[in-house]
C-alpha cells in the first residue's frame, strides 16, 4: 500500500504485463488501474475501482489501503469498465457502499453493475462531499474522455483526481512520478495515450486545463500510470497537454497522400496526383506515404490532422488492401467530418478498392471528391496526365 498524501492511499492494480488495452491500444509498458482511498475524520471514500478481471486482487489491496475502515462512498469519475468492472464485487463486499457518479455515468453504470437494487447517487458540477475535515468537490469534465467524466478535487490535500485525463498506460512499481526509472518511455506512453484518448477532444482538453488552473493543487491522481506531483512530472505534463491541444496555427495547407502499391502502378498515380495538387496549390505540403513503410499511428496522426487527404489502393480480391483499411480504421470519426478526401488506384480485373474506400469515407461524413481515379494495370502517359488533372481538380475544390 502506498501513501500518496496523509489522507490518501493508493489502492490500484499494477498490470505490467499488459500489451494490448481495449483491443486497440498497444501497451508496451503495461498499465495500472489506479484507485485511491480518501479518509476523512468520519467517512471514507474510494475513488475509482478496477477492471473486473482483477476484482479479487483489487479487493485485497483495497482492504490494506482502507487500514481497517469500511468504505462509505465509491466515486467513479467516469464509468468505462476498466474502472467500473469491479463495482458489482465491491457492492457484495460492502453492501452499504454508496456509489457516486455524474448523471450520464449513472445511466451507463446500471448496465454495467446489472443489479435491480442498484441506485447510484448523482453528483453535479460544484457539488461536494464532506468526509469530516476533508471535502471532495466535483467538477464536470465532459468528453475527457467520455460524456460522463468528472474531476474530483480534495482541496485540503491539494489533490485532483483527474480520471483518465493526464494519464498514461505505463507501469512502474513506484506509482509516484518521482520514482519513474524510464522517463523517455513514460513520456512516449503519455503522448500515445493522449493521441488515442484525448486527441479527438482538443477543445475539451483546453477547457479541462482551464478548470485545473482555477484550482490550488500540487498532485494529480490519474486513473492510469504514475501519480503526478509538483516536484515530479506534473508541470511538464500540463505543458505538454497545453501544446498538444493548442489550436492549429494558420499555415500552408497540408494534404498528405497515402497509398499502397503492389507493382508500382498506384505509386505512379500517387506521384502524378501529387504534381496536380501542387499545380493547384504550390505552397501546399503534400507528403507521399507508402502506408506499409510507416508507423500506422504516425500516419493516422497525419491523416487526422490534415486539411485534406487522398488514399490510393490497388484492388486485390475485389477489395482495397488491408493497410489502407487499417489506416482508415484509425480515422478520428469526430473531427474528420467534412474533410475533403479523394480516392485513386490501379487495378487488374475489377477495381472495387476505390469505390469501397469511398463508401467508408462517406459513412464518416467526409467531403468525398466526386471524381474517382481508377486505372487498369500500368498507367499510360495519358493516364498520368489524367491523374495530374485529378489532383489539380481536387485541390482546387478544397
Ligand atoms: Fe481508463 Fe476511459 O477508462
Amino acid at each position: 500500500m502506498k501513501k500518496i498524501k496523509p489522507s490518501i492511499n493508493f489502492a490500484g492494480i499494477l498490470n505490467p504485463g499488459m500489451r494490448v488495452f481495449d483491443v486497440i491500444m498497444r501497451t508496451e509498458y503495461g498499465t495500472s488501474y489506479n484507485s485511491y482511498v480518501v479518509k476523512g475524520a468520519e467517512k471514507t471514500a474510494i475513488i475509482e475501482a478496477s477492471h473486473r478481471s482483477f476484482s479479487r486482487l483489487y479487493g485485497e489491496g483495497l482492504e490494506e489501503a482502507l487500514e481497517g475502515r469500511t468504505p462509505d462512498y465509491l466515486i467513479l469519475n467516469h464509468v468505462e469498465p476498466d474502472h467500473s468492472g469491479s463495482v458489482a464485487c465491491l457492492l457484495e463486499r460492502y453492501p452499504n457502499l454508496q456509489v457516486l457518479a455524474s448523471q450520464a455515468a449513472a445511466i451507463y453504470l446500471k448496465n454495467i453493475v446489472n443489479r435491480e437494487d442498484f441506485k447510484p447517487s448523482i453528483v453535479r458540477d460544484g457539488d461536494s462531499l464532506d468526509l469530516g475535515g476533508k471535502t471532495l468537490q466535483f467538477i464536470s469534465a465532459p468528453f475527457l474522455h467520455w460524456p460522463d467524466s468528472i474531476f474530483s478535487y480534495l482541496p485540503e490535500e491539494k489533490t485532483v483526481f483527474s480520471c483518465d485525463f493526464l494519464g498514461a498506460h505505463y507501469c512502474e512499481p513506484g506509482v509516484l512520478d518521482r520514482e519513474i526509472l524510464y522517463a523517455p518511455e513514460y513520456f512516449a506512453a503519455l503522448k500515445y495515450y493522449y493521441d488515442c484518448i484525448f486527441g479527438p477532444f482538443a477543445p475539451y482538453v483546453r477547457a479541462g486545463l482551464q478548470k485545473l488552473k482555477a484550482l490550488d493543487f500540487d498532485t494529480v491522481c490519474t486513473s492510469h500510470g504514475p501519480v503526478l506531483t509538483k516536484d515530479g512530472a506534473l508541470g511538464r505534463v500540463l505543458e505538454l497537454y497545453e501544446s498538444w491541444s493548442a489550436e492549429k496555427q494558420a499555415g500552408p495547407a497540408r494534404i498528405p497522400i497515402f497509398y499502397c502499391s503492389a507493382y508500382g502502378n498506384t505509386k505512379s498515380l500517387a506521384q502524378a496526383v501529387r504534381e496536380g495538387v501542387l499545380g493547384a496549390i504550390p505552397d501546399a505540403e503534400v507528403p507521399l506515404y507508402n502506408i506499409i513503410e510507416h508507423d500506422l499511428n504516425a500516419l493516422a496522426e497525419e491523416m487526422n490532422g490534415s486539411d485534406a487527404f487522398l488514399i490510393g489502393s490497388p484492388t486485390i480480391n475485389r477489395e482495397a488492401v488491408p493497410p489502407a483499411w487499417q489506416l482508415l480504421s484509425l480515422a478520428d470519426a469526430i473531427n474528420i467530418q467534412k474533410r475533403p478526401v479523394a480516392l485513386f488506384g490501379s487495378f487488374g480485373w475489377s477495381g472495387e478498392a476505390v469505390p469501397h474506400l469511398s463508401e467508408r469515407l462517406q459513412s464518416l461524413k467526409c467531403a468525398v471528391f466526386e471524381q474517382q481515379l481508377k486505372v487498369c494495370f500500368v498507367p499510360t502517359q495519358g493516364d498520368l496526365a489524367a491523374a495530374r488533372a485529378f489532383g489539380e481538380a481536387f485541390a482546387k475544390g478544397i
